[in-house]
């Protein structure tokens, strides 16, 4: 009974692999620009979206996000949280290769991305470890 939206810019839309499912009305392509508006939907899955952007478009995303939610609806952001301390960790390889490739992005502590949900109006409710490098963050309307 889950139905999907895939959310792009319109340029990329068209390699979508999901017409590989076929005729299927589970999910559909929306075109634009997540910098103005998201299609509503009660769950958004932003998996490595927020990385690659500086805090003032992550917030704008994340704003869009929350201004179109259901109620009741949830953000997951999907990508590496930086443990504290001088741990290893592959988001901290991701890291330096952000920095040498392109300016834009960042990997994220946990403290840093709290405060970038706050900002749009949004809470931390939980933190999910996949056992992969990148983690769940569940945030819901403040
Ligand atoms: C790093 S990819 C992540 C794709 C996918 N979520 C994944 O995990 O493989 C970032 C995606 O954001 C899309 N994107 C970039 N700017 C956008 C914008 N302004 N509005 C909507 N999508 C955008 C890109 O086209 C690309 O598909």
């Amino acid at each position: 009974t889950l139905h999907g939206i895939l959310f792009d810019r319109p340029h990329v839309l068209p390699r979508n692999r999901l017409e590989e499912l076929g005729a299927d009305d589970r999910w559909e392509l929306a075109p634009g620009n997540f910098f103005e508006s998201v299609p509503k939907a009660d769950i958004y899955v932003l998996k490595y979206i927020m990385h690659d952007w500086h805090d003032e478009e992550a917030i704008r995303i994340l704003r869009c996000c929350r201004e179109a939610m259901a109620p009741g609806g949830r953000v997951l952001v999907m990508d590496p949280v930086i443990p504290p301390g001088n741990t290893p960790h592959t988001g901290k390889i991701l890291d330096l290769i952000s920095m040498t490739i392109y300016d834009e992005g960042r990997e994220r502590t946990e403290e840093e991305l709290r405060l970038l949900f706050a900002e749009a109006d949004l809470r931390v409710t939980r933190i999910i470890n996949t056992g992969f490098y990148i983690s769940i963050v569940e945030a819901v309307a403040n």
